[in-house]
Parts: C-alpha cells; structure tokens; sequence
C-alpha cells in the first residue's frame, strides 16, 4: 500500500543486505510509523510473540522468512536437520490459533528436505518464504475482486447510499503483508468511487481497531467511525450495518471460524438482525484436518495485563495505565470461536462459498482430494 507517497508492505528482505528481514512495527502505530529489522530465528520469534508483527498471514509470512534466517545460522557443526527441526517447533509454538505460521513454516521446511549444501539451503528457504509473501499478496488482492460485487451490489440497492460496513480486529494490509482481507473490497470499492463507510469495532484488549485498522483506513482516505465493541449490536438493530466483514485465524473444513475474541458476538447480532456476516480469508487459514472449531481449535490465551492495563499517546510517548484495582485477576482469551451457521459465506481468493463442508470441498477440491 502507498503510505504518505512511499510503497509498503508489512514485511520485506533489505535489498542490500539479503540477510535482514524488516517489517513495520505494529507495536507504535498509530503514532509512531517505524521499521524493525530482524536478522534471527529468535528475532523472529520475538517479534511475533510481543505483537510486533501480528495478523495471520503476515505471522506465516514472517516464520516463512524466519526459517530463512534459521538457514543462514547453518555452520560447519550444524547438525542440520535436528536445527531445522528445531527452528520450525520453536517459530511453531509462538501463536496456537493461527494455521497460517505452522502453514508456511512447514511448506519451507518441507522445500528443504534432501538439500545438504548450506548455500542451496539458503537460497532455495529464501525462494520459498519469498513465494509465500507474493501469494498471500496475491491472495489478498483476489479476495477484493470476489468481494466487490458484494459491496457493489448493496450500493446499487441503496441508491448510491454509503454501504456501512463493521470490521473487528485488523485485517488490513498490516495484517497480510499487502491489500489486507477485509480492507482489499473496501479499498477497490472506493477506488471505484463506491460511497463506502466502515464501522471500525475499537476490538480490545490490544484496540488492533482503534490503532490499525482506523490509521489504515485513514491513510487510504477511506471513512470510517470508531465505535466500541458493544456498540455493534445496537447499530445493527437501528439497520445502520449492511455488511460485517471479518478475518480470520483458522477456519475448519465445515466452516467454524476462529477470529479475534468478539468476533462470534458480532455474528450472533448480525444472525439476529439479518445482517449478512462474511468471513474474508486466503485459503491459506483453512485447516482442511479440522472439522469442528469449538472443540478442535487451540485458542490461544494472552498476558493479564492486555485487558487490566491500556496503552495511550501522551506528550509524544506511548503509555500504559491501569484501569482496575492493582489486584484484578483478568481472563484474557484471543480468539472465539464462530460456528458455521453463523456465517453467511467465505470470501477467498478463488471465489465465494458457503461456509459449509460440501461448498467449501468444491471450492478448494484441490486440498481435500
Ligand atoms: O491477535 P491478532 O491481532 O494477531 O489477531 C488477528 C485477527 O484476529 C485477524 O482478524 C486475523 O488474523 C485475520 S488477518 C487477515
């Protein structure tokens, strides 16, 4: 995406020095725009465990090119399968939820199998975390042509009226190296001069609404308003929403969705209140071994302080403050779980289907032949 006249995406190799991979560091923004440079295994794994980098097909991304950099610690005492092994558990085990980081790991770990040379191992890990960005890229930019008619379509119904439509968490271009999920329609419809508005859920306890999703759209001049998380429902039934539109962590083969915590109650209003409810992701957060989400997805569970304390932009600093009695003990779940009868649909990268296991297998035959 272009931001204040410069080219980005979320994650990239310098240019002038292969061995350092830089991301934007979701940690400051929106009031600081800085670049990190990561030039380890364990540098990776920091900076997806802290949030530096977050989304789950930038956290594939960035353990793609991770295993990259594990290539680049080979020596001469290396034993090189057990570290390689070792590398993939360790990047593996930072996030549970999202199938995207085990995905892409495991596709460069598997491209490495039977090469010996250090520099072949390099190169050929470099190629394949390289891929990977481009096709979620690509993913993502598919998904906002599939999910133009949509948008479309509902502005053509109302008359040239914005069409309102609420979001949760980030799904952004941050979140997804380029375009985002969510965002990908959004941008194309605005591009398209369709009058677009967009609910931005604040999404705590991080505020990924707030601080990214609202600084995206912003920077795209795109308008939106930013509501609290209990907010959704009663805007639903006043029939202010015409669409909500979410990401998505791992979806299993019938169709439940694992997303930011909330997400599920932004489905149950919209059941309720017939708003139709899509789930915008690449195939890639399709775990096709999985079939039933409440019982089968790992939902990873955060730091206490992520909901007893907030972050906030003071006298050019970020600062956090307490917002409970010093002793509070907090319950800090990151993700739910939406089951299938709640979602409308999937908009993917090869197109729209219902979020069941006979449309989803013809969708993706391919990946569960
Ligand atoms: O904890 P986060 O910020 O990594 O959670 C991210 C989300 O829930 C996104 O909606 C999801 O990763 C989809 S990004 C296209």
């Amino acid at each position: 995406m272009i931001i204040d006249g410069k080219q980005y995406q979320s994650i990239w190799l310098d240019e002038n020095d292969r061995s350092r991979v830089l991301v934007i560091d979701q940690r400051r923004l929106p009031f600081f725009f800085e670049t990190r440079e990561l030039c380890s295994v364990e540098d990776i794994y920091n900076a997806i465990r802290d949030m530096t980098v977050r989304g789950a097909p930038l956290i594939g991304a960035a353990g793609a090119l991770g295993m990259y950099l594990a290539t680049l610690e080979i020596t001469g005492r290396t034993n090189v399968a057990s570290h390689l092994n070792n590398a993939a558990s360790y990047l593996i085990s930072c996030r549970p939820t999202a199938v995207n980081l085990s995905w892409a790991v495991s596709k460069v770990l598997e491209s490495l199998k039977g090469i010996d040379d250090p520099e072949l191992l390099a190169e050929t890990a470099m190629i394949t975390a390289l891929e990977i960005c481009e096709t979620e890229r690509e993913n993502c930019r598919k998904i906002g042509e599939n999910g133009l008619p949509l948008i479309r379509e509902i502005s053509e119904r109302k008359g040239g009226k914005p069409v309102n439509i609420l979001t949760h968490c980030n799904a952004g271009w941050l979140a997804c190296i380029d375009y985002g999920t969510i965002t990908a329609p959004i941008y194309l419809a605005w591009e398209k001069n369709i009058p677009v508005h967009v609910w931005v859920d604040e999404t705590r306890p991080r505020n990924q609404g707030a601080r990214l999703t609202a600084w995206e759209l912003g920077k795209q001049g795109v308008p939106y308003t930013l509501i609290t998380d209990n907010a959704g429902g009663h805007l639903m039934q006043k029939g202010m929403v015409d669409l909500v539109f979410t990401g998505c962590d791992r979806a299993t083969r019938k169709g439940d969705i694992a997303n930011k915590i909330g997400t599920y109650l932004k489905a149950l209003a919209a059941f309720d209140n017939n708003v139709p409810f899509w789930t915008l992701m690449p195939s890639t957060s399709i775990d096709f071994t999985l079939s039933d989400g409440l019982t089968e997805i790992m939902v990873e569970e955060r730091d206490q302080e992520e909901v007893t304390m907030v972050e906030g932009y003071h006298d050019g600093e970020i600062i956090p403050v307490r917002i409970c009695p010093d002793e509070t003990r907090a319950g800090n779940w990151g993700f739910d779980i939406t089951p299938a009868r709640l979602v409308t649909g999937l908009i993917t990268e090869k197109g729209i289907c219902r979020a069941d296991e006979e449309s989803i297998g013809n969708l993706f035959s391919e990946k569960t032949k």
